[in-house]
């Protein structure tokens, strides 16, 4: 195996961790010192969500120490303050996706709020009886449930791209889906339960011959990979800010300026108005237009600190050191005897998920935490991929950096 500082090596070396720097990245996150059961935490929980570096913990600290207060609300020194960062927090996440305009940029709680946010402003607009929605056989529930509210409210029906058994999609079948009825395509970039890497520009591609807008679940692409939504030209793209080393409770909707400005407020409250009576209301611009009541400040700011943390480490540099750890950890669990992994797509980031004969998931789980390893057992939610694969649940190991 080659690698990717070093380049050269056959065996695994140290010259590849010290090249990468992931020992001194380590120092940067307090948590990872913590002992469990005695033994040194290793967290292999990533996928769940991700450990805050100093810079993010230092920014939340200093925000509520000396910028507290409200947003957009406030004529005061310290709301001007805090509006501007929360503001500032807004480009960064701009500059960090390649989007063209701030506006494009909406705060959410996460990514569940995202998707529900388009299912229910954009597919309660567009969607009509008889219409279809296209989503994969490897979604997230959060990708899967809010389609079905509003396809069972408009009388519209689902339509799932299959999988092989490596995990990957049938992009064949996929073609065969698309028709006139086709209204919407959301499909996930990475996969939560199985790592599978979705050839996303070319699903994105297909659709748009077709004049059909897509959303991409980015909530397991962003922490792996760079993502460019100018390059990939989808129309919505959804991440959520505690797996990308933020807080929890800030979530990211990119949209594309022109759809966003077609779609119908979400959430109707204070700061998404420009004018109400009660005769009539006239919505905020965007983004505010999607920002009902007083949003998650402090979030938006600790994320935006997230994002410059990654950025000097090089989402590039990210990915290439990533890769070699997964290709690492394949290899050595594809010798253990028994172990079936459960995903072995070409394309993979981030996800080993994995089962072992004669041991239950959760067993595995409880055993490796009695050693301080963190890992997740279960569905993932994700039951239709253990439904697919004929398992009840899986152990999952899954990657950050600081692996
Ligand atoms: N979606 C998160 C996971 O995969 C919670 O664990």
């Amino acid at each position: 195996m080659k690698h990717a500082v070093c380049r050269t090596s056959e065996e695994p070396c140290q010259e590849c961790l010290v090249g990468f720097g992931a020992e001194k990245i380590r120092e940067d996150f307090p948590i990872l010192w913590t002992k469990v059961h005695g033994k040194p935490l290793v967290y292999l929980d990533n996928a769940a969500t991700t450990q805050k570096p100093q810079a993010v913990l230092d920014t939340l600290m200093r925000y509520y120490t000396e910028e507290n207060s409200n947003v957009h609300r406030g004529i005061h020194f310290l709301s001007q303050v805090a509006t501007q960062s929360y503001e500032s927090g807004r480009t960064r996440v701009r500059q960090f996706l390649n989007a063209s305009h701030d506006r494009e940029i909406i705060f959410t709680r996460g990514t569940t709020e995202g998707i529900n946010l388009v299912a229910q402003s954009y597919g309660r607009k567009h969607l009509r009886a008889g219409d279809e929605v296209i989503v994969s056989a490897m979604e997230h529930h959060s990708n899967i449930v809010p389609w079905q509210m509003i396809c069972e409210e408009k009388r519209a029906s689902l339509k799932v791209i299959p999988m092989n058994d490596a995990g990957e999609l049938v992009m064949d079948e996929y073609e065969r889906l698309l028709s006139d009825r086709t209204k919407f395509v959301s499909v996930v970039q990475v996969s939560n339960a199985l790592g599978t890497v979705n050839p996303i520009s070319d699903i994105i591609g297909l659709a748009h011959r077709r004049g059909i807008p897509v959303l991409v679940d980015g909530a397991q692409a962003i922490p792996h990979m760079p993502v460019d939504v100018r390059a990939l030209d989808c129309d919505f793209y959804v991440f959520s800010g505690h797996k990308l080393f933020g807080p929890t409770g800030i979530g990211v909707l990119y949209g594309k300026a022109e759809l966003l400005e077609s779609m119908p407020p979400y959430q109707g409250g204070g700061d998404m108005i420009s004018a109400v009576s009660f005769e009539k209301t006239v919505y905020n611009t965007l983004p505010h237009k999607f920002e009902a009541g007083t949003p998650n400040i402090a979030g938006t700011i600790g994320l935006a600190a997230a994002i410059e943390y990654v950025e000097k480490i090089g989402m590039q540099q990210i990915a290439a050191y990533e890769s070699e750890l997964l290709e690492y950890g394949t290899e050595l669990l594809t010798a253990i005897p028994g172990l079936r992994l459960i995903g072995t797509a070409k394309e993979k980031a981030g996800v080993l998920s994995f089962l072992l004969d004669g041991v239950h998931a959760h067993d595995i789980g409880t055993i490796l935490d009695l050693e301080g390893v963190a890992i997740r057992a279960g569905h993932h939610c994700a039951m239709p991929v253990m439904k697919r694969f004929g398992v009840p649940a899986t152990a999952r190991a899954s990657l950050a950096f600081y692996n």
